[in-house]
């Protein structure tokens, strides 16, 4: 039966059914195709899931209307012209997956499994193991006399595509094994995208659409870059993306009686081919009954949020693996193993609004205003567009349907923009305007600029500007800070606005009467705070140097300067030279360091602060190698009668130095070897200091605290 067939069938009553069967068929045909074929998936699965499932209920309630083309009827993606083809000599099977992310999906599943096993209450608990379910791609490695020959995509489970090429970039993978595996072994695991990773490539592939680079993009999830990255045409590009993977399995391997292994668990099976060379996950454990299924559930999606990968759900398996062939399979899914989810980390929702947040430092950030939607496990109203390139370039606009990433520590973000127009067939809808950055502070209307250069929005405002008042004071009583309990936001709102707190030292100026005046404030309260104000004072210098909040300056800097220089003192009077001493100061951090202590008001700050008791024990300033070069920048042309370029460039930047590729204003030395270039002629025009290698030598004797002057 074809689609039209079952307009000729229908009768009145049933023709609204029919007609949303249709376009369920039309949806989930072309999200398929993009996330399959494409790569780019333009809805998140939870809502390809509902579809799928919706479709499937109303195939349940008329199994005459499914048809071989209907999407049910299809598993997995299909191959790709562009791979060669992979049949798989052992089908790459799915799990099922207990939707339910309550205690519930673990006990089913044991249920189900204590009852095939025809075992009584009596019996003891069944023993599975417990494993993350990652979220990435399922590859079968195959190995042949210890030698990585295939890597197959599941494809449709029985067939897949061939991206070996690919795949062999991938530095945990091994490309060999030891003597004693097996001749035949079919290793199968999931490739995937570490979170930082991607966070990083999303970076450089912004800097790359920035930089007008055609045909770049960003990538929605993990999963999705993973994906991508093994079905790349050009494995030099596959290797520039940063994957990873995990074994979880085996597919076909060298029969016992030919000499293959022979396993009494799955656990013994993965403890195996970790020692062959595979990453087998961490937090794989052996677990007994549903109890312990449920508490390992709890508990990995307690700590999901710092895991440095995503995952989707948990998967138990049953762990010896004569009870597995006991168990068998049902159609495709074999019925000693489950797959346990947790909340989606993607959804759809509605944007009602896009308001602009000011920060600590002026960066004005363009909030989307969301109707509220349960993603990765809590309930999101708001979600960060980053700025005004990321917010014009996605196209978000208000009334438009978003998909909101929440996944681990990071800020829930707007993903991208589902245009009713990106399906195929529908009439575009009416849009709101683009969005467009304010040309002034909403908070208090100074004017807001972008610099050159800059992806963001400042308020010019600084400490007129009560909401970046509001950010410094929160800064400074955080945790990672100098931490005063209990000064939260509503709170520092209240003070701010009645103008009773303007800055930092007035916070230890406050009394009882004052905080007791406070809206939901009682006396209890407001001496609580006092103690906490109180308990503040006694603190670190690194808490104290990074509460300041002086740009570019986070605590890992905060405590580099504080071992380095030992006192205040010492950091506020630092020269820039000096700053840059310190291992990982670069020339921002100092510059930004040396303007907010030029500053007067804020070295009054700071003054008024130790005045009011804040104190912290000083050291002395760390003993550091020399760097008699810091600060100093140089260009290398031409060659060195003895050095190599790199051996010349290794000793100037072990001794302080920036080694840069061109010329300019900016450059101090220029080290001249025989055949220099234009880099030598810039050099002469700018009149700047050239060296041949013998002066960078005497340069590089110079002893610290000299002073370098031009030779
Ligand atoms: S076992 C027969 N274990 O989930 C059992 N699968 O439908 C085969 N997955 O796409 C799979 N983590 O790529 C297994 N620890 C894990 C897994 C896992 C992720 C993926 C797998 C497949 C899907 C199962």
């Amino acid at each position: 039966m074809t689609n039209l067939d079952l307009f000729a069938s229908s009768g009145p009553g049933l023709k609204v059914e029919q007609a949303r069967l249709l376009e369920l068929h039309r949806l989930l045909h072309t999200y398929a195709h993009q996330y399959y074929v494409l790569d780019a998936p333009q809805v998140p699965d939870a809502e390809y899931d509902r579809l799928f499932q919706e479709l499937q209920a109303l195939e349940a309630l008329h199994p005459e209307w499914i048809t071989p083309d209907s999407p049910t009827q299809r598993v997995g993606g299909k191959p790709l012209d562009q791979f060669a083809s992979v049949r798989h000599a052992v089908p790459m099977l799915s799990i099922r997956t207990e939707t339910d992310t309550e205690a519930s999906g673990a006990q089913n599943f044991d249920a189900r499994v204590r009852k095939e096993l025809g075992l009584l209450e009596s019996d003891p608990a069944v023993e599975y193991v417990a494993e993350p379910k990652f979220d990435g791609l399922a590859m079968n490695l195959r190995y042949e006399h210890g030698v990585l020959v295939q890597a197959a995509t599941r494809g449709d489970g029985e067939t897949g595509e061939d991206v070996t090429q690919n795949i062999r970039t991938i530095g945990q993978i091994p490309l060999r094994l030891p003597s004693d595996a097996p001749a035949v072994l079919e290793v199968r695991g999931e490739v995937y995208m570490r979170r930082d990773d991607f966070e990083a490539l999303n970076e450089r592939q912004r800097a790359r659409i920035a930089a007008g680079e055609k045909g770049e993009k960003t990538f929605v999830n993990p999963r999705n870059a993973a994906a991508g990255a093994v079905r790349q045409l050009d494995p030099a590009i596959a290797a520039q993306r940063p994957l990873s993977f995990f074994a979880y399995g085996l597919g076909a391997v060298t029969p016992v009686e030919q000499g293959g292994p022979n396993f009494g668990t799955h656990y013994e099976l993965l403890q195996t081919i970790k020692q062959w060379g595979f990453p087998v996950a961490a937090l794989v454990e052996v677990t007994q009954g549903a109890s312990e299924l449920i508490a390992y559930h709890e508990r990995i999606g307690a700590s999901r949020d710092h895991l440095p990968y995503d995952i989707d759900g948990v998967v138990y398996k049953v762990n010896s693996l004569a009870l597995q062939q006991q168990l068998g399979f049902v159609t495709r899914e074999p019925r000693w193993a489950v797959a346990h989810k947790y909340p989606a980390q993607e959804q759809l929702t509605t944007v009602l609004g896009i308001d602009i947040q000011v920060g600590r430092t002026g960066k004005l950030t363009p909030v989307a205003k969301l109707a509220p939607v349960f993603v990765g496990g809590v309930t999101v109203t708001n979600a960060t567009l980053h700025n005004e390139d990321e917010a014009r370039r996605k196209d978000v606009r208000v009334g438009d349907t978003v998909v909101v990433r929440r996944a681990g520590d990071v800020i829930p973000e707007v993903v991208s923009v589902v245009l009713p127009a990106t399906v195929e067939g529908a009439t575009p809808a009416l849009r709101g305007p683009v969005f467009s950055m304010p040309h002034s502070c909403p908070v208090c209307g100074s004017a807001a600029v972008r610099e050159e250069g800059e992806a963001d929005y400042r308020c010019t405002g600084g400490l007129f500007c009560s909401a970046q008042r509001k950010q410094s004071i929160l800064h400074f009583a955080q945790r990672r800070a100098v931490e005063v309990e209990g000064l939260g936001d509503k709170l520092v709102d209240q003070l701010v606005d009645a103008g009773i707190v303007n800055t930092l030292p007035d916070l230890y100026r406050l009394g009882l009467s004052a905080l007791a005046a406070l809206d939901r404030m009682a006396d209890k309260s407001a001496q609580n705070l006092l103690d906490a104000l109180q308990k503040s004072k006694q603190t670190t210098l690194p808490r104290f140097l990074f509460g300041l909040g002086i740009r570019h300056v986070g605590e890992a800097t905060a405590k580099a300067l504080a071992r380095h220089f030992g006192t205040l003192d010492a950091v506020m009077d630092a020269t820039v030279e000096r700053l840059l001493e310190v291992a990982d100061v670069g020339p921002i951090v100092a510059t930004s360091l040396r303007t907010f202590f030029d500053q007067p008001h804020n070295r009054e700050v700071v003054e008024q602060l130790r005045a009011c008791g804040l104190t912290w024990e000083e050291g002395e300033p760390a003993v550091q190698a020399p760097k008699p070069l810091a600060g100093k920048t140089f260009v290398l042309t031409g060659t060195f009668p003895t050095l190599s370029r790199d051996q010349a460039k290794d000793l100037l930047e072990a001794a302080g130095a920036k080694v840069a590729g061109s010329v300019s204003k900016k450059t101090d030395y220029v080290v001249a070897g025989t055949d220099a270039g234009s880099k030598l002629d810039k050099a002469q025009s700018l009149g700047l200091a050239i060296l041949d290698e013998a002066g960078m030598l005497v340069l590089l004797e110079t002893q610290p605290g000299d002073t370098l002057g031009h030779p």
